[in-house]
């Protein structure tokens, strides 16, 4: 039997991947400070994203969760937030259309600021530094200064992820996201690539569809689903004193809730068994997802499942592959046959580019679109063979018009990379590519006879 949760269980357990902060007393201040403002989100909102990926782990719904590897200090507007918004908006609406269920919509935004790193120095000339590990623990410029830890960020990263949470509601909820302005979506530098036109003719087509109710004297007014969406919030549950600061005991039904975003993850690289991101995560009330490399074997996720969910709560865990193209049909299969075997109710995503990442010939990390794709239909044929549903994919994109990804329609080549290479983590793709990528998953699920 595991031992008594409370949020600071994790503390007795051996903890990876956390920054080394060079004053223990700053770092507290900062993390009481956390402590004393209010949640980020509330408890109510995690349980009614949970239900909506129950929906996806019973075959009703699909998963897009989608947003920056790593959101930034510097790259932080209103411009930019919408820009994202508009092409997740985007491609949740293509996604929806074609395979005829919900789209549950969860950006990584507002609180993805931490990164995990394979290394914790870095070789610059002879000088061998701190890695960065995103803005809220220290700054990218290549010097030992900017790489040193500083407590305050995570202070800066509470703010922005408020002031971002703020801006998502008011453009969900506010008459941005309704569907009477499917066109209005369209960014311009994509309203005329032949994405943007055969987005547009499905657009033209909703237009229609709602004509087609109202003429039927369905009340389309007053019809809220129509003109307002569910945004939610997930980061990677990376630095537990942050999270432990802002994990509150929910009034209404007395569980502990992690209230810095709807959903939070563990990575690749902190999902020991008898590790600490384990046992915080385990006592949360959110729903929560995995990452899972290639090499994960069978009894490890059938005890992770037993872990983080042992009561089979349908929408409670997320199990996110991402294994790289060549690997993922083989090494997924024996995961879903037995986790489906031991009765496990999760939702199976496919993240399509952790594992597909080079370093090209110009010395940019960059991902080929291709290989994404690839990676993707791995994933659908698994689940086909195994008779489970691929029920979403996790990816990392921006709404501006970067040279990070190789290929799609535009077809991108490593020289356009120097261009507009503007990512503080990993490559993202771009709202063209994003977009493409939705037509072409959607096409995948469909023909695989799924939808
Ligand atoms: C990420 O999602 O940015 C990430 C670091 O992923 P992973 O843990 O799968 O490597
Ligand atoms: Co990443």
């Amino acid at each position: 039997m595991p031992s008594t949760w409370t949020p600071t269980s994790w503390r007795a357990f051996p903890v990876v991947q956390q920054p080394d902060w060079p004053d223990e007393g700053d770092l507290e201040r900062a993390l009481k400070q956390i402590a004393s403002y209010p949640p980020l989100v509330f408890a109510g909102e995690a349980r009614s994203l949970q239900n909506a990926l129950a929906q996806v782990s019973a075959g009703n719904a699909f998963l897009l969760q989608a947003g920056d590897c790593a959101e930034s200090f510097d790259d932080f507007s209103a411009n930019n937030i919408r820009e994202k918004l508009r092409v997740i908006l985007q491609m949740a609406v293509v996604l929806t259309y074609s395979l005829g269920v919900p789209t549950v919509k969860v950006g990584r935004i507002a609180g993805q600021f931490a990164k995990p790193r394979s290394s914790a120095t870095e070789k610059i000339g002879d000088l061998e530094i701190p890695s960065f590990r995103g803005h809220i623990v220290n700054d990218p410029t290549p010097t030992p200064a900017a790489r040193i830890p500083d407590p305050d960020r995570l202070v800066q990263a509470y703010h922005q992820s408020a002031s971002t949470l703020n801006l998502v509601r008011a453009f969900t909820k506010g008459g941005f996201a309704d569907l009477s302005r499917v066109h209005a979506w369209t960014q311009e530098f994509v309203g005329s690539s032949p994405e943007g036109q055969r987005y547009e003719q499905l657009a033209t087509e909703i237009d229609r569809a709602l004509r087609f109710m109202r003429a039927c004297g369905v009340d389309t007014e007053n019809t809220s689903s129509l003109h307002e969406v569910d945004v939610y919030t997930s980061h990677e549950a990376l630095l537990l004193g942050y999270e432990e600061a802002l994990t509150r005991q929910d009034s209404l039904t007395g569980g502990w809730y992690d209230c810095s975003a709807h959903m939070l993850w563990i990575g690749e690289r902190t999902r020991q068994l008898d590790g600490a991101h384990i046992e915080f995560l385990r006592g949360v009330g959110n729903p929560v997802g995995c990452k899972i490399g290639a090499a994960t074997d069978v009894d490890y996720v059938l005890e992770l499942c037993q872990a983080l969910n042992p009561a089979r709560v349908p929408g409670r865990l997320t199990l996110i592959s991402r294994m790289g193209a060549d690997k993922v049909e083989d090494a997924l299969r024996p995961l879903l046959r037995a986790v489906t075997d031991a009765g496990h109710p999760v939702v199976w995503a496919c993240d399509p580019m952790h594992a597909n990442t080079f370093t090209s010939t110009s010395g940019h990390k960059t991902r080929h679109f291709d290989d994404i794709l690839r990676e993707i239909s791995g994933f659908v044929n698994a689940h086909r063979a195994e008779g489970t549903w691929p029920g979403g994919i996790h990816v990392e994109l921006t709404g501006d018009n970067v040279t990070e990804c190789l290929g799609g329609a535009d077809d991108l080549q490593v020289a356009d990379l120097v261009d507009r290479y503007h990512t503080v983590c990993d490559p993202r793709l771009n709202a063209r590519q994003g977009l493409d990528l939705a037509f072409a998953v959607a096409e995948l699920i469909r023909s695989s006879g799924f939808a």
